[in-house]
């Protein structure tokens, strides 16, 4: 019988401490340290491996068919083009996004091209599958249901039924007997995901796993978990509304921050195929402080309505409030304002919103973000025919932005009239007629020539 005596293991880094700390000494990550039996009494429990010799690389045959589409466009598009045959893929989100509901259509597809799925649920029974499985319309032949915890009979199941798709939903419900610890710890998570990577590799099953995400979103248990697999996709969403956003942070096999936009209707998820007409509400009738960008999303663009309030604050201490954009761009494109144009917002609430909940993270929003709070302000309407694209810099210029072609022929394919652009971007205008193109090199000019 072996003696287990307790370590405490960083979820983060996987660093060990024989007592509780409160700060891990290996990331410096607060309250990350939890309970483990200790490592050594694991050795035994190793899984075999056949002991393979290096081959020469020419010797290596290529994979018959490496890629299988799911003809779900916006799926395939985020993981580069198809699921990679072997891959393992973690897919992360709050309970109730539609995690499971998206790969039961995922299974559907695979099996629409006579391939084998085989679906373990850890957490719901295989009568609670089935009850989805109707709702999404799914009858397939192909598609096999197991309710099982215990890693060792998954296994069994796997080799035996030999499946193209593999989905374990959730990682964190598996467990490997063999270990102390109970399932869902930083040991059992990165073991049953290890050997479940290892026979995906070997018999060239493409394997699902679905994490839970702690409260902060990210994936819950070790980090290591992340680089384990070859990519990791997150489902994101508002609780109170429809869509549903699939963002690739990691990808072995394709792009990353490629996203993937669904609608959760009454019968599964829908793909959204064209974003920037479900972003955009009213284009053509916009109130004071509501502006429309362009923004990438991977390499599409996306148009997007970002909106301002200002309001005279009635406290000492004016309140900043932004959703969907990042609070420290916001606080700096505030002081270049008060700046660079003289509009002094000391005395005022500032609260900005990107309609639809999507979150804008790059630079080339803050002249948008920026002319939204001086429309609030005045109270000045900009045109709903026109769109602002720029990053600003901190001495109040416009700077150009990347991959501005896409930005401005995805505004001319909606029919929108105006583009106020930075004079850096200029010289690639050429090609596109329809759109009266009004250039800008600061701040102050933008400000004097809109509102
Ligand atoms: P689910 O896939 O169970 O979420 P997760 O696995 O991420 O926890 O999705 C559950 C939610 O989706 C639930 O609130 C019901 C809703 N839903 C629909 O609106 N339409 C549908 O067709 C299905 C299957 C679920
Ligand atoms: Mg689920």
């Amino acid at each position: 019988m072996a003696k287990f005596s307790t370590v405490f293991v960083c979820r983060q880094c996987g660093w060990k401490s024989n007592k509780w700390v409160g700060r891990c000494s290996g990331c410096d990550e607060w309250d990350s340290m939890t309970e483990e039996k200790c490592e050594s009494a694991f050795k035994h429990i190793r899984p075999e491996y056949d002991i393979e010799s290096p081959i020469c690389i020419s010797d290596i045959k290529p994979v018959s068919k490496l890629r299988t589409h799911t003809y779900i466009e916006e799926f395939d598009r985020i993981l580069g083009g198809g699921i990679v045959a072997g891959s393992a893929v973690l897919i992360g989100g709050t309970p109730g996004i539609g995690k499971s509901t998206l790969l039961l259509q995922v299974c559907q597809k695979f099996s629409e091209q006579d391939c084998l799925s085989l679906y373990v649920t850890g957490e719901e029974s295989t009568a609670q599958i089935k009850l989805r499985a109707d709702r999404l319309s799914v009858t397939s032949n192909n598609i096999f249901l197991v309710a099982e915890n215990n890693l060792n009979v998954i296994l069994e199941h796997i080799k035996k039924i030999k499946p193209k798709l593999v989905i374990v939903d959730s990682v964190q419900a598996v467990f490997k007997p063999e270990l102390e610890s109970s399932p869902g710890t930083v040991s059992q998570v990165r073991q049953c995901a290890n050997e479940l990577i290892q026979i995906s590799k070997k018999t060239e099953s493409s394997v699902f796993l679905v994490g839970h995400v702690t409260k902060e979103g990210m994936i819950a248990g070790p980090k290591v978990l992340e680089h384990l697999v070859d990519t990791v996709l997150y489902f994101e969403g508002e609780k109170f509304m429809s869509f549903r956003i699939l963002r690739a942070v990691k990808n072995r096999f394709g792009p990353t921050n490629e996203i993937g936009i669904f609608e959760m209707c009454q019968n599964g998820l829908r793909e959204v195929k064209d974003p920037s007409e479900i972003f955009l509400s009213r284009t053509h009738n916009l109130s004071s402080g509501s502006v429309i960008i362009s923004c990438m999303e991977g390499t599409r663009a996306i148009l997007v309505e970002v909106q301002a309030l200002v309001t005279r604050s009635s406290f000492g201490m004016p309140g900043r409030k932004v959703s969907g954009v990042d609070h420290n761009r916001v606080t700096m494109i505030l002081a270049v304002l008060e700046k660079r144009t003289g509009l002094l917002l000391g005395g005022y609430d500032v609260f900005v919103n990107v309609v639809g909940g999507v979150k804008i993270e790059e630079p080339a929003a803050d002249l948008a973000i920026a002319i939204a709070i001086v429309s609030s302000f005045k109270d000045i309407a900009i045109p709903g025919n026109t769109i602002i694209i720029g990053e600003l810099g901190l001495g109040g210029e416009v700077r150009g932005v990347s991959q501005f072609d896409s930005r401005i022929k995805e505004a001319a394919r909606l029919g929108f009239e105006n583009a106020i652009i930075p004079k850096d971007n200029t010289k690639d205008t050429s090609q596109i007629k329809s759109l009266n193109m009004i250039e800008v090199s600061s701040l102050a000019e933008a400000t004097d020539k809109i509102c």
